[in-house]
């Protein structure tokens, strides 16, 4: 149920009517919008927009429209949409499985994300939750609130070490590089990784490793792609998921993927929570205690599958890869610039990295354009 009280209207004199359907981070992008003539209504409230909120946001009228990954952007939502006149959905997001492309350039809208701006912020969450869930920080923190520390103790919350071993990657796009070379690079892992092509760039960086490496004495990196998922699973210590998700995705960590994992393996999900079968992983978790994991996406999200609080070997993070104020702001800044942009019909940026559009002197291109192939649009 939308409140109307939440509404914030700003550049009221605006001619194009922008729906954002939640604040985002900082300013700058209120500023870009109403720099290019939109009017801007913003909902200023926490409860989230299903198929019936989206529809009675986007009424009779609306250009364009700035939406969060969690909305459901689908063939019914994007009709009516279309029918106000809607022109461009400009995602809060880099992964835009929540919309139905196909379907958004039949009807001639354009879809647009925010790439680029949240690279290292989700490749240092999902760090994080590999090192909270092999060195249990998150049980931890619980024993000591709870007062349960008497003393340092020999065999006091034992967990794993990650220098030497195995990183399984799956998706080594640009999120997924980062955490390769991270991991590589801090502490001499092996990674083998799986990704649709290889990713000569990266090995020849983990190459470069080996060699600075060897020289000093240290863990020396290796890499090697496979086009085996289950590869990963028996071979990693650390597994790692940052793949964009597509329905043949569905389910990839299942039962018998996880009976192919080391018994002391940790596994990291940063992509999109219906990779894993939450109900197959928490069946894992309790039957291999020394077994950890850590999830910043969820199978059915908002909600978690019962028994997974009940585990004290899963850490669990609410969706916050991008969340740091860096990495928040500049995506509020692209996604201005590509609603803005595509109502202009600004050129669709193909060159210019996505960071340096957000965070440097305007240009008039639209920073990430997803369909403009299917749209046939201009390309700079
Ligand atoms: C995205 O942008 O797709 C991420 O999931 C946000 O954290």
């Amino acid at each position: 149920m939308i409140k109307p009280e939440a509404w914030k209207i700003h550049n009221p004199s605006g001619s194009r009517r922008v729906l954002a359907t939640k604040r985002l981070v900082g300013e700058r992008w209120l500023e870009v919008l109403a720099a290019f003539d939109c009017r801007v209504e913003l909902y200023d409230a926490e409860d989230m927009f299903g198929e019936a909120e989206l529809i009675e946001a986007i009424g009779d009228q609306c250009d364009g429209a700035l939406g969060q990954l969690n909305e459901p952007w689908n063939e019914h939502v994007l009709t009516r949409f279309s029918a106000a006149g809607g022109k461009v959905i400009s995602s809060y997001a880099v992964g835009v499985n929540n919309i139905d492309l196909g379907c958004a350039s039949r009807l001639g809208i354009a879809v647009c994300n925010t790439p680029g701006v949240l690279t290292e912020a989700t490749a240092e969450l999902a760090l994080a939750l590999v090192f909270a869930a092999i060195r249990r920080i998150a049980e931890g923190d619980r024993y000591m609130r709870e007062g349960r520390f008497l003393g340092w103790l020999p065999q006091l919350m034992l967990g794993r070490q990650i220098t030497g071993r195995t990183l399984g990657l799956f998706g080594a796009g640009r999120i997924g590089q980062t955490v390769a070379r991270a991991l590589a690079g801090g502490f001499g892992m092996d990674v083998l990784y799986f990704n649709p092509h290889p990713r000569p760039e990266l090995e020849a960086y983990v190459a470069d490793l080996a060699e600075v490496a060897g020289r000093h004495g240290q863990p020396v990196p290796s890499i090697r792609r496979t086009t085996d998922p289950d590869e990963l699973f028996v071979h990693g210590d650390v597994l790692v998921l940052l793949s964009s998700y597509s329905p043949q995705l569905h389910h990839l960590v299942d039962a018998r993927r996880l009976s192919l994992m080391k018994p002391a393996a940790v596994l990291v999900n940063a992509s999109r929570g219906p990779v894993i079968d939450e109900a197959a992983l928490i069946a894992h978790l309790t039957t291999h205690p020394e077994f950890t994991a850590g999830l910043d996406v969820f199978e059915f999200e908002p909600r978690l599958v019962e028994g997974l609080t009940d585990r004290p070997n899963v850490v669990l993070s609410p969706h916050t890869g991008s969340a740091t104020l860096e990495s928040r702001s500049n995506m509020a800044t692209l996604a201005a610039l590509n609603c803005a942009g595509t109502l202009s019909r600004w050129p669709a940026n193909t060159a210019v990295s996505t960071n340096e559009l957000a965070t440097g002197p305007l240009r008039q291109l639209v920073p990430s354009l997803l369909n403009a192939k299917e749209l046939d649009w201009p390309l700079a």
